[in-house]
C-alpha cells in the first residue's frame, strides 16, 4: 500500500475520531492530533467524547491494540506517511466560510510532513480550496505538489447515528490534485471501505460534496413552499406530498420548522462563495429554510390571538431542541432559532428534550401551566404522547406541530401544524 503504515489524523471530532479508529483497527499506526487537550486525554483513556453507536467498544480496541494514540504535540506527527485533515469548516456571522481551522491544520501538516507524504482533506470546503492548500504547502515546504507530495480531497458523507456503518458501506470519492494522488488515497481507504470508490480531480470532488447537501436544502425549501401554499388552500400538505410521491419520478422532501445541523445550513454557502456570479435559486432556498422558525412563530401567535391570550402573558413549552429526531445534536438547530424569535415577546419559554441536558426533567414538568406546546424535533418518544393527560396540566390548550409528529390533532386543543392547512 504505497508503503503507508503511519497516519496522522488532524482534528478528532465527529468525523476525525471515527476515521482514526477505522484506520487503527485496520492495522495502521495512527496518531490523532487535536488542539483540545481534554479531548486528547479522554481518547487516550479509551473514552469517546462524542455520542455514537459502537464508538466506545471500537475506540477501546484501537487504543488497547496500541494502534491509536492522541496528542496535542505537533512533534509527535512528524514524518508520517499520510495526513488526514478533519477539522471544522464553519461559517462566520456574515455567512462567509471560516477557513482558519483548515489553514492552521495545513500549516501544522506542512511543518511535520516528509517528502512523499499523502495529504487528504476530508473537511467540506469551498471549491478550489484543495488546490489553494496544495500551493500553501508548496510555499511552506519547497516541495512540489504531485511530485514531492500527494494531495486529495476525500469528502465525508456519513450521518451521525450511523457513522461506523456508513464509513464502511458508503461510496467514496477521491479528488486528487493529480491522478496519482487520487489512486494513492483510494488504495489507502480500501483498507476498510467496502462501498464503491471513484476517482476524480479535487475541484470536482469539492463540488460533488457541496451539490449533495445543496440538493437536499433546495428540495426541503421547495417542500416548505408547498407547505405555505397548503395553508392558502386549506389542505394538508403531507397528504398531498404522499400522493404526489406515488408518481414514479417524484420524491418531494419533508417540510418543517427548519434545517439544522453542522452541514446542511452551511454547505450551500460554501458552494456559492468562490463563484463570481450569484444565480439566485440556492440563496433563495437558504432564505426560505431560515425563515421557517419565524413561520412557526406566526402559527403560534395566530393561535394565541384566536384564544385571546396576550403573548406577553403566555408561557410556551418547546418540545425538542436537537436539530433532528433521536439525536442530542443542537448545532444550528431551528428549535433554538425559534426560541430566539419568541423569547422577547412571551412571558416564559420552557424546554424539554430527552436527549439534551439542562432542559426540564420530564414532558409533564415542561407543559405544566403552559399556554402552548410547540413540537420542534421529531423524537420518536413525542409520537406517543398522551395529549389528553398533558392537556389537563396546561393553562391553555394550544398545540403547534413543527415536525409533523402529531398525526391526528387531539380533541380539545387548538391545533396548528406546518403545512396542515385544514385545521
Ligand atoms: N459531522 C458530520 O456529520 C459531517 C458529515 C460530513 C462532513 N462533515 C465535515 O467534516 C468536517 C469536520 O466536521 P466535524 O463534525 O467532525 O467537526 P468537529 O467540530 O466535531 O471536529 C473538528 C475537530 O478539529 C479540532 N481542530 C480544529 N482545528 C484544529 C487544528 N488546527 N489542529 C488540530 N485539531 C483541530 C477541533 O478541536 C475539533 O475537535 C467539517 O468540514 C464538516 O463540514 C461533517
Amino acid at each position: 500500500m504505497d508503503g503507508i503504515r503511519e497516519i496522522a489524523v488532524i482534528g478528532l471530532g465527529y468525523i476525525g475520531l471515527p476515521t482514526a479508529i477505522m484506520f487503527a483497527n485496520a492495522g495502521f499506526n495512527v496518531t490523532g492530533y487535536e488542539i483540545r487537550e481534554e479531548v486528547v486525554e479522554k481518547i487516550n483513556s479509551g473514552k469517546a467524547h462524542i455520542v455514537e453507536p459502537e464508538i466506545d467498544e471500537l475506540l477501546r480496541k484501537a487504543v488497547e491494540s496500541g494502534n491509536l494514540r492522541a496528542t496535542s504535540d505537533p512533534e509527535e506527527i512528524r514524518g508520517k506517511d499520510a495526513y488526514i485533515i478533519c477539522v471544522q469548516t464553519p461559517l462566520r456571522e456574515d455567512k462567509t466560510p471560516d477557513l482558519s481551522y483548515l489553514e492552521s491544520a495545513v500549516k501544522t501538516v506542512a511543518k511535520a510532513m516528509k517528502r512523499g507524504s499523502l495529504v487528504v482533506i476530508e473537511s467540506t470546503v469551498p471549491p478550489l480550496t484543495t488546490v489553494k492548500m496544495a500551493k500553501l504547502i508548496e510555499e511552506l515546504t519547497g516541495f512540489k505538489a504531485g511530485k514531492d507530495f500527494y494531495m486529495v480531497h476525500a469528502p465525508e458523507r456519513v450521518m451521525p447515528g450511523r457513522i461506523f456503518k456508513e464509513l464502511v458501506y458508503n461510496s467514496r470519492i477521491f479528488g486528487g490534485i493529480t491522478p496519482e494522488s487520487a489512486e494513492m488515497a483510494e488504495r489507502l481507504y480500501r483498507s476498510f471501505v467496502k462501498g464503491q470508490t471513484f476517482k476524480t480531480n479535487s475541484t470536482v470532488s469539492e463540488v460533488v460534496k457541496l451539490m449533495e447537501n445543496t440538493f437536499r436544502d433546495v428540495n426541503i425549501a421547495l417542500a416548505n413552499e408547498f407547505a405555505f401554499l397548503a395553508h392558502q388552500y386549506g389542505i394538508d400538505v403531507f397528504e398531498a406530498i404522499e400522493l404526489a410521491n406515488t408518481h414514479p419520478r417524484v420524491r418531494i422532501h419533508t417540510p418543517g420548522i427548519g434545517v439544522g445541523g453542522h452541514c446542511l445550513p452551511k454547505d450551500p454557502h460554501l458552494l456559492l462563495w468562490p463563484a463570481k456570479e450569484d444565480f439566485g435559486l440556492i440563496k433563495l432556498a437558504r432564505e426560505i429554510n431560515d425563515s421557517m422558525p419565524l413561520f412557526t412563530k406566526d402559527l403560534l401567535f395566530s393561535a394565541l390571538k384566536e384564544l385571546n391570550v396576550p403573548p406577553e402573558d403566555a408561557t410556551i413549552a418547546v418540545l425538542g431542541l436537537a436539530y433532528k429526531g433521536d439525536s442530542d445534536d443542537t448545532r444550528n438547530s431551528p428549535a433554538l432559532a425559534f426560541i430566539e424569535e419568541i423569547e422577547g415577546d412571551v412571558k416564559a419559554v420552557k424546554t424539554y428534550d430527552p436527549f439534551v441536558p439542562g432542559t426540564s426533567g420530564s414532558v409533564e414538568e415542561a407543559v405544566e401551566n403552559a399556554d402552548a406546546v410547540v413540537i420542534a424535533t421529531d423524537h420518536t418518544a413525542f409520537k406517543s404522547l398522551d395529549w389528553e393527560k398533558l392537556g389537563k396540566l396546561m393553562r391553555t390548550r394550544i398545540l403547534i406541530d413543527g415536525r409533523h409528529v402529531v398525526e391526528n390533532p387531539p380533541r380539545g386543543f387548538l391545533f396548528k401544524g406546518i403545512g396542515r392547512g385544514e385545521f
